[in-house]
């Protein structure tokens, strides 16, 4: 039986990329996206799931749009530099979609969806955890609905990617990610500690758009943005991090990870904001557990996606 999933995402150059994997895997039955603010306006993000839907062949797959900004932050100044204009590298993929949103709702529509079916729904947040966080809020028994959480956020031991300390989707709404990882639900964080070493390199890029499968010409058109953001940034010579595809590799294959379970809190306050703090040493005698990945076999997932995006 495929996991059932829904996706909450800010898409997103490398939320395209993951949800295109996603779709492609037997293992995950992507039942909607959900998405919200953070690497875009949420009217782009809504808009950039929907036309992804469309030219992948999936607008069966219903689209509930979320948050326009954190619970109680202002969200002024989307990350034009690493997603493009257009959220998706400015590469013409992103016109008026034919399909509409299914929902203007995307807290209640997970809420109503985790509690159709108890037990059996996993959530997958790809960007700020604000739509989580309202999910929780309006109907707190989805902490025992929901089958489990995987998401992409933080960093344990790694360094951050928007402060020395934080990672971009916790540090956009660190008030939201404090109660999704305060929850006593199973939450596993794939965060900086394993997506940054997992990088596709030029070659890489290049031999996924020679296979010329649909979804490989799609990524090789929005993906030189990204590789252009990475070279200035981080002096990567066109290579990338593989941030949210990451998540959904380990949705499929965890074996190819090293995880460590730890209380994780996050930081809300002064420059350590959206910092998730790992309590390695276990001093922190209350709150819930975090399943956090630590290690990760880069050249593993790496391989699972080409295989994935090029069959
Ligand atoms: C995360 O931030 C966003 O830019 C990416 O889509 C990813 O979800 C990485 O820090
Ligand atoms: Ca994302």
């Amino acid at each position: 039986m495929p996991e059932s999933i829904i996706i909450d995402t800010d898409p997103g150059i490398d939320d395209f990329m993951a949800i295109l994997f996603a779709l492609k895997s037997p293992e995950l039955d992507v039942l909607a996206l959900t998405t919200v603010f953070g690497n875009h306006f949420v009217e782009i993000t809504t808009r950039n799931a929907l036309r992804l839907l469309e030219h992948a062949g999936r607008d069966d797959i219903p689209v509930a749009r979320g948050a326009y900004s954190p619970l109680v932050r202002e969200f002024r100044d989307p990350p034009t530099v690493v997603h493009g204009q257009d959220g998706l590298g400015d590469a013409g993929l992103s016109e008026e979609p034919d399909s509409t949103i299914a929902h203007t709702r995307a807290a209640q529509f997970i809420v109503e969806a985790v509690m159709s079916r108890p037990g059996e729904i996993t959530l997958v947040p790809l960007g700020p955890l604000t739509n989580i966080a309202m999910a929780l809020k309006l109907e707190p028994r989805i902490v025992k609905a929901t089958k489990r959480v995987v998401l992409m956020g933080g960093a344990a031991f790694a360094q951050g990617n928007v402060s020395p300390v934080a990672e971009a989707n916790i540090w956009h709404d660190p008030e939201a990610a404090a109660l999704v990882f305060g929850a006593d639900w199973a939450v596993t964080m794939v965060g900086l500690d394993v997506t940054m070493p997992v990088i596709m390199d030029t070659q890489y890029i290049a031999e996924l758009a020679a296979s010329k499968t649909p979804y490989a010409e799609m990524i090789a058109r929005i993906v030189p943005h990204y590789q252009a953001f990475h070279t200035a940034a981080y002096q990567t010579n066109g290579a990338l991090h593989t941030h949210d595809p990451t998540a959904i590799a380990y949705l499929i294959r965890p074996d190819l990870f090293k995880t460590i379970s730890r209380r994780v809190r996050v930081n809300t306050q002064g420059y350590g904001t959206g910092q998730t703090i790992v309590d390695g040493a276990g001093i922190w005698y209350d709150g819930v557990e975090t399943t956090i990945c630590v290690d990760v076999d880069a050249q593993g997932v790496l391989d699972l996606y080409k295989a994935r995006i090029t069959r």
